[in-house]
């Protein structure tokens, strides 16, 4: 004899134990129990177990029941055995509650034990023992024994209305059926109506389980049997067998307020969508304990009161999409001890009250999107210990405390706040979250969220992290992608403080220190000497006004570089870029810097012009004079305000043809995305299921009209008509010096020209740059990032203002200062 256990792909002999003899004088032997077994949990799947026992001819093995309390049809317990001296098979499913033994004569016994893993019920246990042939029959004198005589069951359930005889004969010559209990086909056996239609074969014939659906099935409401499953209800588990059905009710008719019970106890599916049931009596669903999806959407509920879903312990999804429901109270899903899915979305829900998660220790998903939540209480999941995916888009809630995961760390895979107006997420708020995937995190307020460094420190496993904002991709862990919903803004950066690096912030403090020094000096000196010549004071003239320029883009330094004190840091932590950009202070040093470049750039044409026409046509008439350099340069001054202003102006009335930028200033330097469209998010749809659009953008137009009018256009042509002349001036130098050699008026007129093109030649080469690169960028040859963009304004543009005072010192010199002029 010998004891076998088979597990999987497990095979274990356990050897004989014990010989005794007990009380009664007759040699028995103790072998094993055998009780239903603790599988873990999450499950993968059913689980089959197995134990054999192989006995000798003259031996008896007997199967004591502890107890016995199957959830059949989704468990099922079986025993087989095949006797030594003949062939023939006994298969007996073991479901009687009052079988108190089996008595089997020598040969292999298997007990089969299947479940589908739902544990709602006390499982078995069984001792099993074995006994010499010959006493067996002196064993149980108290009990009933089957016809067949294997079984033997207790005595009170004989004839009660429950088979618990494998061949029917605890049910047989019981008299005359009651009149409300069930009659099988072809015999004299009454089972209790209960026993009808429970999805559980009573009858020989099983003839208490047809035609259920027109016997079961309430007036107004369909019901039938289906072997699909369309994921609305559980697939036939491999325990239950090809001869169970997943049964369905869809309510058709309103509702009438006729209590459910009767509805076939076998019904796994209840579909009320729909239907204006309004309230939901406590005891409704009770009796349908193997219900395993229940729809109540649309149904006009405002309450679900606690309770209601007690007896549900199989419950496996509740669908109550489009209710009215405010809050969910303490207790409201007791009982839900298997619930798995739970889609509230699309009600008014504002409140989870404590406790109304309690039982839903292995829920899985739950969709609490398009309500009217504004806050999550801390520790409101602490239930859902099994929780994996957890999604509230489109709801009120403004910020998330970091205890909102308390106690379901360890499963959450998927969190969505998407569509929620959240300003500030809580430092450690995903802290332990470790086996999350997906985080979707997209906020509709225009106010930024606050950041913190380490907001996303320890999600080892994120994948997808999708936003609206895209600074969170500058700090989403390096393994997860990053999916921005819509096109990042074409100013953005990942620049963690206002001016990008230390040596950005020194060198503004320095080069914006030295032109307010500089160019300061620089005019009141101008001011002081008063000019011999009307050359000199013309030239004089010239560049004071352009120490001026200087001197206000030393202005726009310092303010960018106070600024930068300011808002530091803040400036993405808090995500302050586009507050900046909009604000006075802004505006006005973009001011000021566009009146001071286009000043100088429209000087500095002026200024050429008038060596070019001194030089070129000595003898014309179009000199400009002391007068007319006044006159013009104050043009110049009101026609570059009156630009500036326009700037402004256009900044306020259309942002897509001037914008400022973080400097300020709107060079273009930045196209715009156009031809947004949905595209579909393949990340989730693939892993999920769940179709999610992201807005893309299929190309880029050029943007900032007024900004490529301005820099592209005027600026470009000033500098064409200053290289020119000055070619024309370079030729003209030539031809004197082979004419008249150093002496003169003329060659006076050309030494000064060729001073003023260290002034003029600084400019344009600041500039040209910056012209070149914007005209690769509308021409989209090229496309450069943000950061470069802020790092060419703050370094290129001002550079030029700073040194020019030193220029102007050196250029000054022999031609000003009249003694120096004498000494030579
Ligand atoms: C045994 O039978 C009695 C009589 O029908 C019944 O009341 C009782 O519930 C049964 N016990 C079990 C465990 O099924
Ligand atoms: C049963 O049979 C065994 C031998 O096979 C014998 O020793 C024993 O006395 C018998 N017991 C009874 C009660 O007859
Ligand atoms: C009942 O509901 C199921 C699932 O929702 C559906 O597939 C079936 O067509 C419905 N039957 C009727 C008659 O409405
Ligand atoms: C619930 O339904 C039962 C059975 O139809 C009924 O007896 C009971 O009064 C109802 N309770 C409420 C609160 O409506
Ligand atoms: C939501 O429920 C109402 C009735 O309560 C119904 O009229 C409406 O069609 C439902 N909407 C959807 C999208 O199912
Ligand atoms: C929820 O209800 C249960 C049972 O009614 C009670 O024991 C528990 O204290 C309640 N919890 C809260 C937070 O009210
Ligand atoms: C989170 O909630 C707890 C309890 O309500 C509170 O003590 C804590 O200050 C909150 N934390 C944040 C960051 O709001």
């Amino acid at each position: 004899m010998r004891l076998s256990e088979l597990w999987g792909p497990c095979v274990v002999f356990i050897a004989l134990s014990g010989v005794g003899v007990n009380g009664q004088g007759f040699t028995d032997t103790y072998i094993t129990s055998i009780v239903s077994p603790e599988f873990p949990w999450p499950y993968p799947s059913d689980i089959q177990r197995q134990w054999q026992i192989q006995t000798d001819v003259d031996q008896m093995i007997i199967i004591f029941i502890n107890y016995l309390d199957i959830e059949h049809p989704w468990d099922t317990l079986t025993l087989t055995h095949s006797a030594a001296h003949d062939t023939s098979l006994t298969r007996i499913p073991l479901v009687s509650g009052n079988l108190t033994s089996l008595c089997l004569p020598g040969g292999l016994t298997t007990i089969s034990f299947c479940t589908d893993l739902v544990q709602e019920r006390g499982g078995f246990s069984l001792d099993i023992r074995f006994y010499d042939a010959n006493v067996t029959g002196q064993l149980f004198d108290d009990a009933f024994k089957c016809a067949s005589g294997i079984e033997t069951i207790r005595n009170e359930a004989r004839c009660d209305g429950i088979v618990d005889c494998h061949d029917f004969s605890d049910e047989v010559d019981c008299g005359a059926c009651d009149p409300d209990s069930f009659q099988c086909r072809g015999s004299a056996i009454c089972i209790l109506p209960s026993r009808q239609c429970d999805g559980w074969s009573d009858c020989p014939l099983s003839d208490d389980e047809e035609q259920c659906d027109t016997l079961k099935c309430p007036e107004g409401y369909s019901c039938g049997e289906s072997s699909y499953n369309d994921r609305h209800g559980p697939v036939p588990s491999a325990c239950s067998g090809p001869q169970w059905n997943p049964f369905w009710v869809n309510g058709t008719e309103p509702w009438f307020g006729q209590s459910l019970q009767n509805v076939a106890p076998k019904a796994t599916l209840l579909n009320l969508n729909g239907l204006p049931v309004m309230e939901l009596n406590i005891s409704m669903f009770d009796g349908m304990r193997n219900l395993h999806t229940l729809d109540i959407s649309s149904c006009q509920l405002e309450r679900l009161p606690p309770g209601v879903f007690r007896k549900l312990s199989r419950l496996w999804k509740i669908v109550a999409i489009n209710n009215s429901l405010t809050y969910l109270e303490n207790g409201t899903f007791t009982g839900l001890v298997n619930l798995r899915l739970l889609y509230l979305d699309y009600n008014l829900i504002m409140r989870l009250d404590e406790g109304c998660f309690t039982d839903l220790g292995r829920l899985f998903f739950i969709d609490l999107g398009y309500n009217q939540l504004s806050e999550i209480r801390p520790g409101t999941f602490k239930d859902c210990s099994s929780m994996e995916r957890l999604v509230m888009p489109k709801n009120h809630i403004e910020s998330v405390n970091s205890s909102v995961f308390e106690g379901i760390e360890k499963h959450l895979k998927i969190v969505s706040f998407r569509d929620n107006p959240l300003h500030s997420i809580a430092p450690g708020t995903f802290d332990g979250l470790t086996r999350l995937d997906d985080l979707h995190i997209m906020s509709t307020t225009t106010k930024r969220i606050q950041l913190f460094p380490e907001i996303f420190q320890g999600l080892e496993n994120l994948l997808a992290l999708v936003v609206y904002d895209s600074r969170f991709c500058c700090i989403a862990p390096e393994r997860a992608s990053c999916v921005e919903r819509v096109p990042s803004h074409p100013l953005f950066t990942c620049r963690k403080t206002f001016l990008q690096n230390l040596i950005i912030k020194i060198f503004m403090w320095i080069l914006g220190i030295s032109a307010l020094l500089g160019n300061a000096f620089v005019i009141l000196m101008r001011l002081r000497w008063k000019e011999t010549t009307s050359a000199g004071s013309i030239q004089s003239i010239f560049i004071t006004n352009l120490a001026f320029a200087d001197f206000l883009m030393g202005t726009y330094m310092i303010i960018l570089a106070t600024m930068d004190l300011y808002i530091g840091d803040s400036y993405f932590w808090e995500g302050r870029a586009e507050e900046w950009r909009s604000s006075i202070v802004c505006q006005i040093a973009g001011f000021i810097t566009f009146l001071s470049s286009e000043a100088s750039v429209f000087l500095l044409t002026l200024l050429t012009v008038d060596r070019f026409i001194c030089i070129i046509f000595p003898f014309s008439t179009y000199h400009i004079t002391v007068a007319k350099a006044r006159i013009l340069t104050g043009c110049i001054w009101v026609f570059s305000f009156l630009l500036g202003l326009v700037s402004i102006l256009v900044n306020y009335l259309n942002p897509d043809a001037y914008s400022l930028s973080d400097v300020c200033i709107g060079l273009p330097l930045i196209r715009k995305s156009v031809d947004l469209y949905a595209e579909l998010d393949e990340n989730t749809q693939s892993r999920y299921d769940v179709a999610n659009f992201n807005t893309v953008a299929s190309s880029t137009v050029s943007t900032w009209e007024f900004s490529i009018a301005v820099f592209l256009g005027i600026n470009l042509i000033s500098f064409i008509v200053i290289f020119l002349s000055y070619i024309a001036i370079f030729f003209r130098v030539r031809y004197v010096r082979g004419q008249v050699g150093r002496k003169g008026k003329a060659a006076n007129e050309i030494k000064m020209a060729l001073k003023l093109l260290f002034i003029v030649g600084t400019d344009f080469f600041c500039w040209m740059p910056i012209i070149i690169l914007g005209i690769l960028i509308e021409a989209n040859v090229i496309t450069i990032s943000s950061n470069v963009y802020a790092w060419l304004v703050v370094f290129i543009l001002p550079i030029n203002s700073s040194i020019n005072p030193y220029l102007y010192t050196i250029i000054n010199e022999p031609t000003t200062t009249p003694h120096r002029e004498s000494k030579k």
